[in-house]
């Protein structure tokens, strides 16, 4: 075949292509983006990021409140805001689940950024990718990572108390059952204590770390057990708080794996990634290197925040957070 020949060969095959493309009008997968809103509302995310920003200036601890409202939000049926709803007749509201009531925090934040949203582009943005970029710029507001979110979620019209109760991880649960409980959602080991890292932020309620503190186990400092034992005595001052990384709570480091190393981890779940298992080596890793622990961190982030979205026709924009329309 001469270079001509080659040419029309292509170009043709090309064409045909094109054409079957054409026609055979495949309807076009929804599928989430990072320019979502562009044409629709342009200024969403700024006036997210600008009401997020004010919200965690008020209170340092909220961008750990909202790290974790989004993690309990996308555990459960996935990142469809379902954990903002509210309990009505048709509604068992997920706030009331064990891992939820009296612990996850930032309802009202979330229901500020969504007022000002609506006001700017009303019936456009949902409450899932408020949600979802409240967690981001949380990081970047306290000296995390920052990522690229992509858009197109869409609320839900339901939420599940039951699977709020079952999917969620607890800080008594063993290595295999947190393994496993982010298997559950697509999400690896590494993911999993990468994940973990974001209790590089925010407290832990003394009911929550009691037995651990009281153990005298061999996986506890000494020393850090009777720091801990002074606000949180064996009976009483169930709901007293400590700060999960006890070095810079305030800020995203890697002290929270460093901390485990030092047999100085809050929750029985924290230290326990460090416990002659095979997440051993990431905790080693993330305690060593911060910029991996910052990376593998956005990463993991985006994967969750990712868990089962509804797109294009599938669930609702709410108007506000916390009913459906
Ligand atoms: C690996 C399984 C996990 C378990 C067992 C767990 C458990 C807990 C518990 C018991 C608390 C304290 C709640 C309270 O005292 O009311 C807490 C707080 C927190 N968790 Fe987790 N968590 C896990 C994973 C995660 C993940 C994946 C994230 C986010 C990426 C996260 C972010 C946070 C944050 C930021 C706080 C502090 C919240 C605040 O101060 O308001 N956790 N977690
Ligand atoms: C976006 O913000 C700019 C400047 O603040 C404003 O002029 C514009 O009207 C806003 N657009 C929308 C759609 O709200
Ligand atoms: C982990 O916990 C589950 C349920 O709580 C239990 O069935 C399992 O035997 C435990 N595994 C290990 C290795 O302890
Ligand atoms: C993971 O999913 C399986 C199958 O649905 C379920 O039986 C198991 O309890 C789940 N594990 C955790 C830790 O959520
Ligand atoms: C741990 O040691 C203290 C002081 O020696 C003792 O009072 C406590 O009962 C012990 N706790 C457990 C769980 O063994």
């Amino acid at each position: 075949m001469d270079n001509n020949m080659k040419f029309f060969n292509t170009f043709f095959t090309l064409a045909v292509i094109s054409l079957l493309l054409l026609i055979s009008n495949v309807p076009c997968e929804a599928q989430l983006s990072p320019t979502f809103y562009d044409t629709t509302c342009p200024n969403a995310t700024t006036i997210i990021r600008t009401s997020i920003r004010r919200a965690i200036s008020a209170e340092r601890r909220m961008a750990a409140s909202l790290i974790r409202l989004h993690f309990h939000d996308c555990f459960v049926q996935g990142c469809d805001a379902s954990i903002l709803l509210d309990d009505t007749s048709t509604i068992q509201s997920e706030k009331n689940a064990l891992p939820n009531i009296n612990s996850v925090r930032g309802f009202e934040v979330i229901e500020a950024a969504k007022l000002e949203v609506e006001r700017a582009c009303p019936r456009v943005v949902s409450c899932a990718d408020i949600l979802t970029l409240a967690a981001r710029d949380s990081s970047v507001a306290v000296g995390g990572p920052s990522w690229t979110v992509r858009l197109g979620r869409r609320d839900s019209t339901i939420a599940s108390l039951t699977l709020a109760n079952s999917d969620l991880p607890g800080p008594f649960d063993n290595l295999t059952r947190l393994v496993e409980a982010f298997m559950n959602k697509s999400l690896s080991a590494r993911d999993m204590v990468a994940l973990s890292g974001g209790h590089t932020l925010g407290q832990a309620q003394c009911f929550l770390f009691r037995t651990r503190i009281y153990s005298n186990g061999t996986d506890i400092d000494p020393n850090f057990a009777s720091t801990r034992r002074r606000q949180c005595p064996q009976t009483g001052g169930d709901s007293n708080l400590a700060p999960l990384d006890l070095v810079t709570p305030n800020s995203f480091d890697n002290s929270y794996y460093r901390n485990i190393v030092q047999r100085r981890g809050l929750l029985q779940s924290d230290q326990i990634l460090l416990s002659g298992g095979s997440t051993d080596s990431i905790v080693t890793e993330y305690s060593n290197n911060p910029q991996l622990f910052a990376s593998d961190f956005a990463n993991a982030m985006i994967r969750m925040s990712e868990i089962q979205p509804l797109l294009g026709q599938n669930g609702i924009i709410r108007r506000v957070c916390s009913a459906i329309n």
